[in-house]
């Protein structure tokens, strides 16, 4: 059966909470998920993140010293764990831009209760044997960035003039390595809203997933402005016009994207809403920032220094009590509130290259 593809017609039906943990927030929600920064750098300057008048040679990055080491990562992960983490992705920056990022993978996937492994990468140091290696090492799945099919588009974007073939090859070698894929594709208007369909077409019938983000507010440097995001419902009816599309029950609780299926059996898609359908409701995302600060939101403008805690020599006891009373604070509802927060709110907003998105 082919429906109209509106957002509100997705059914609910799996997406009930599964009770892992007794730990929720102040409104309920409990911690399920765990995004690990591991380093603020990039190797890209895509304009929206690290734009290039911003992060030239001048700027200071996180020292090695400042950087969490793997071993305090697996610590945070496995007391994480403990309080319900079940999903784990690893994000930068650039994550792939850390020295042996596998050996942080086989630390994380030793670990009780950690389900889900992923990744979230530009592609651009995913080499045949890097993948291998991650595979190995227990991760089960990436997400490769991808905003444009079209070279001066996506070289624009990117700034640093890497070609689209190169990302398209990094797909081909997750999927070679047997890592499902998926792909981010952030939508902005008069940039590269005309790639949508492009971009659909494309992965048609590719088994891979693309997921069309709306462009976000995130962080202080990127400018944004309302009429730069290019609404969900718009995206889903120019690509069901050529390809009719069924709405898909989420896989669990608290996801993120909208999963929408073509008819005619050519695989998935997912949207982002962020900003016209927000899903903080159902948000059960911490997020560690690769100097070792815990955040209760992508948008936060508090954090929790979690790097002097394991510093000063902090047990079990301690971390657990510590990460329990954040989480059990927190109140965060960010894109919900959105329209009618004052402007001042999120004035220091956490950016995304420090927190991975
Ligand atoms: P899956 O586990 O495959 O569903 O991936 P994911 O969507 O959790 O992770 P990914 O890193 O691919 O993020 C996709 C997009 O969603 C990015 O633009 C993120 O910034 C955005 N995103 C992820 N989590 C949140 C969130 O909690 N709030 C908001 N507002 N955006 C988020
Ligand atoms: N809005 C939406 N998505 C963004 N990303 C980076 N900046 C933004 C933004 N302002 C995406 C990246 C990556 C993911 C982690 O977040 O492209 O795919
Ligand atoms: Fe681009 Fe991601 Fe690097 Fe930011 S972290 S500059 S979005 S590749
Ligand atoms: Fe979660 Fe904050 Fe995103 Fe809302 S805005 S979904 S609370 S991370």
């Amino acid at each position: 059966m082919s429906v109209e593809p509106s957002l509100s017609s997705v059914s609910s039906g799996s997406a009930t909470p599964t009770k892992t943990s007794e730990l929720t927030d102040t409104l309920a929600r409990p911690l399920h998920d765990l995004r690990i920064s591991v380093t603020d750098r990039c190797n890209f300057r895509c304009t929206y993140c690290m734009p290039r008048s911003l992060f030239g040679e001048p700027y200071r990055f996180l020292d090695r010293e400042g950087l969490l080491q793997f071993s305090e990562i697996a610590h945070v992960t496995r007391i994480s764990a403990e309080l319900g983490v079940r999903k784990v992705r690893l994000t930068g920056g650039e994550p792939l831009l850390r020295p042996a990022l596998e050996e942080l993978v086989a630390l994380l996937s030793a670990i009780p209760g950690i389900d889900d492994l992923a990744l979230t990468t530009n592609g651009s140091l995913l080499t045949p044997e890097k993948a291998r290696l991650l595979r190995e090492a227990g991760l089960r799945r990436v997400t490769i960035s991808l905003d444009s099919l079209r070279d001066d588009v996506f070289q624009g974007i990117n700034d640093v003039g890497f070609p689209v073939s190169r990302v398209l090859q990094a797909i081909d070698t997750a999927a070679a390595a047997g890592l499902p894929v998926k792909i981010n594709m952030v939508v902005r208007r008069d940039l590269n809203d005309q790639d949508v369909l492009p971009m659909a077409r494309h992965f048609r019938g590719s088994g891979h997933v693309v997921r069309f983000i709306e462009y976000m507010d995130a962080g202080n440097l990127n400018g944004w402005r309302e009429e730069q995001v290019v609404p969900a419902q718009e995206m889903l009816a120019r690509i069901a016009e050529h390809w009719p599309l069924e709405p898909v029950d989420q896989a669990r609780f608290g996801e993120v994207a909208k999963r929408y299926r073509y008819v005619d059996g050519q695989g998935e898609i997912g949207i982002i809403a962020s900003i016209t359908q927000p899903f903080c409701e159902s948000c059960t995302r911490a997020r560690l920032s690769a100097d070792g600060r815990v955040f209760t939101c992508l948008f936060g403008t508090r954090n929790h220094d979690l790097r002097s805690l394991l510093r000063a020599g902090a047990n079990d006891d301690a971390l657990r009590s510590s990460l329990r009373l954040v989480w059990a604070a927190r109140g965060d509802q960010y894109s919900a509130l959105r329209a009618t927060l004052p402007r001042s709110e999120g004035a220091s907003k956490i950016e995304m290259y420090q927190i991975g998105g």
